[in-house]
């Protein structure tokens, strides 16, 4: 069976499209390559034995993604990674995060809604709850005012999935609110590839481990929680990679309840960022150099998931832990940097 996944050669893209070869799927990628490697490819392929095939489309091209669905009518469920994702930029430059996050998402279920039968699963982002008020966050949880077009663009994207659902019960989708996602496949031949000076706390503490940066600034020690620091739900990205193999299974097998459903993918488990950096401490054996900064504008204190529902339902719950996430984010990182034991 046929599917697509839209920036494939990305972090969580390139994880999922092996989980979804581990269990027999037939994969397609398309990615434009802006922020991904052609390379990624020989690392799906060296651990699944598989080569999925690729075809390198710019998705703000509307005519090519009409042209590649009329070539690929086999496809029987997408799932939608390519976005951009630098919440800063997103602030400089809005323009640019509508049209490559939502107009791509558009001309996709364009496409889709002329087939019989769709199946979709979107990359949604927990922070649609902003700074909920209760922890665990339920999926019922409100979705609060975004802090910048990036997290505006998940928000609108899961109305406009779905308002297409429902006008057109040939399509079904889910969307999947990501926590934190962290790690690198253990055979350390995928993982992530952070473009310049990483925003985001697990690449930076791997690449500070590594000796790219000279410390990781902590973003405040003030807020009100266990040490001080704030606090996120930090899950393994295969794992998450694949809660989106058991989501889509569970469209392609009609068991979804209604023809749009939304699930967190989190651990259920908040660690701090002191936490987090005990953790790479342990796992390279290094003293991590940081130091504590001011706090960080749009910051939230704690965002961790209730995951009961894609326990119960999906059937899927997160495996490994923070140190094992860990591990494997830091095997990667000294595979990478050519860093011996
Ligand atoms: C960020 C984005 C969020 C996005 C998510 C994707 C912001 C405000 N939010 O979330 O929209 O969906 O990434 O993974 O950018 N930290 C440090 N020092 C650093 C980097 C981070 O102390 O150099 C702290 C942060 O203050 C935060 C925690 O580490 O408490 C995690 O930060 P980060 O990895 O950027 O993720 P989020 O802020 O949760």
């Amino acid at each position: 069976m046929k599917i697509l996944v839209t920036g494939g050669l990305g972090f969580i893209g390139s994880h999922t499209v092996v989980e979804l070869q581990n269990k027999g799927f037939n994969v397609i990628i398309i990615d434009d390559c802006s922020n991904a490697d052609e390379k990624v490819l020989e690392g799906i392929k060296s651990i699944s034995g598989k080569m999925p095939e690729f075809e390198k489309i710019d998705l703000k091209e509307k005519d090519k993604v009409e042209d590649f669905f009329k070539r690929h009518e086999d496809v029987k469920g997408v799932i939608h990674f390519a976005a951009s994702k630098a919440v800063g930029e997103s602030v400089q430059e809005p323009l640019k995060y509508y049209e490559n996050n939502i107009g791509t998402l558009v001309y996709i279920l364009k496409e889709l809604s002329k087939k019989n039968n769709a199946n979709f699963i979107f990359s949604s982002s927990c922070t649609v709850y902003g700074q909920a008020d209760e922890m665990p966050i339920t999926e019922s949880a409100p979705v609060k005012t975004a802090e910048s077009p990036y997290g505006n663009t998940k928000q609108m994207g899961e109305e406009i999935i779905f308002d297409t659902c429902k006008v057109n019960a040939d399509l079904k989708a889910i969307s999947l609110r990501y926590f934190n996602p962290m790690g690198a496949h253990p055979s350390a031949k995928i993982g992530e590839l952070p473009i310049g000076v990483p925003q985001n706390l697990v690449p930076f503490i791997t690449q500070t481990g590594a000796g790219l940066r000279d410390e990781l600034s902590v973003f405040g020690d003030d807020y009100p929680t266990s040490d001080g620091t704030c606090i996120r739900d930090y899950i393994h990205v295969v794992d998450l990679a694949k809660a989106h193999v058991v989501a889509l299974t569970r469209l392609l097998e009609d068991k979804n309840e209604s023809n749009y459903e939304v699930f967190n993918v989190g651990t259920g488990t908040g660690s701090s960022v002191l936490e987090v950096i005990a953790s790479f401490e342990k796992a390279s054996g290094k003293k991590l150099n940081y130091k504590i900064v001011a706090r960080r504008a749009g910051d939230i204190i704690s965002a961790y998931a209730d995951t009961t529902k894609a326990n119960t339902i999906l059937g899927w719950k997160a495996e490994s832990t923070l140190d094992e996430a860990m591990q494997s984010a830091w095997d990667w990182e000294k595979k990478i940097r050519k860093i011996q034991d």
